[in-house]
C-alpha cells in the first residue's frame, strides 16, 4: 500500500467511528459551522490546532503558514481573517507560534533560501531588527530564537490590530479579543504570551477613522 492510501483507509475508519458514536455527527456538522475561535498557527506538522487544544471539527477556524505570520499584503490570511471576523463572528483570534520553529531558525541565518522563502522570512528578520538589542544580548542560541518566537507572535498580534477588519469589529461589536500563544514541542504545553482585548489602544498612526 502507498503511504497516501493509508490516509484514505484511516479516514474511512475515522468516519465510521464517528458515526458509531453519533449517527447524526456529519449531518450536524454539514449544516452548521459556528467556531468561536480563529487560529493562526505555523504549518509545522507537529502543531495540529485541534489536537493540542482538545477541540473537535467545527470548533476552530484555522489558518496556518510558515512561522504564523500576518502580512498586510497576504490575501490568503486577510481573506481568512475577514471571513472569520465578519461572517463567522469569532470571539477570539489566536496567533500561536511554537518553540523550535524552523521558519524562525531559518530567518536568523544568512542562507539564501531562494526568492519566495527569502521574501517570507524577511518579515521575521524585520522583527529581529526591531528588538536587536534585547536579542543580541542573549548568548545562548536556543534562548535567543525562543525569545524571537515570542516577539514574532507579539508582532503578528500588532499586525492584526493594524487591519481595518479588526478595528471595525472592535469598534462596532467589541470583539474579537486577540491572544498570542507559543506552543512547546518538548512538553506539549501552550504558553500565553500576550493578550489584546477588543478595543485596546494602538499606535494612532495605524488607526482608521469613520470605519
Ligand atoms: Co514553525
Amino acid at each position: 500500500m502507498n503511504s497516501y492510501e493509508k490516509l484514505l483507509l484511516e479516514n474511512k475508519a475515522w468516519a465510521s467511528g464517528k458515526l458509531a458514536e453519533n449517527p447524526g455527527y456529519f449531518d450536524n456538522l454539514a449544516h452548521l459551522q459556528t467556531p468561536e475561535f480563529l487560529w493562526i498557527g505555523c504549518s509545522d506538522s507537529r502543531v495540529p490546532a485541534n489536537e493540542i487544544t482538545g477541540t473537535q471539527p467545527g470548533e476552530i477556524f484555522v489558518h496556518r503558514n510558515v512561522a504564523n505570520l500576518v502580512i498586510n499584503t497576504d490575501v490568503n490570511v486577510l481573506s481568512v481573517l475577514d471571513f472569520a471576523v465578519n461572517h463567522l463572528k469569532v470571539k477570539h483570534v489566536i496567533v500561536c507560534g511554537h518553540y523550535g520553529c524552523g521558519g524562525i531558525k531559518a530567518a536568523v541565518t544568512k542562507t539564501d533560501f531562494k526568492p519566495v522563502l527569502n521574501m517570507w522570512l524577511r518579515n521575521i528578520k524585520d522583527v529581529y531588527r526591531l528588538h536587536r538589542e534585547e536579542l543580541d544580548g542573549i548568548k545562548e542560541e536556543e534562548k535567543r530564537t525562543d525569545l524571537l518566537t515570542e516577539l514574532n507572535v507579539k508582532e503578528q498580534m500588532l499586525n492584526l490590530a493594524k487591519t481595518s477588519i479588526i478595528q471595525r469589529a472592535w469598534q462596532k461589536e467589541q470583539r474579537p479579543d486577540l491572544h498570542g500563544w507559543v506552543y512547546g514541542l518538548h512538553d506539549g504545553i501552550i504558553k500565553p504570551i500576550v493578550e489584546m482585548k477588543a478595543g485596546t489602544d494602538i499606535d494612532p498612526l495605524y488607526e482608521f477613522e469613520h470605519l
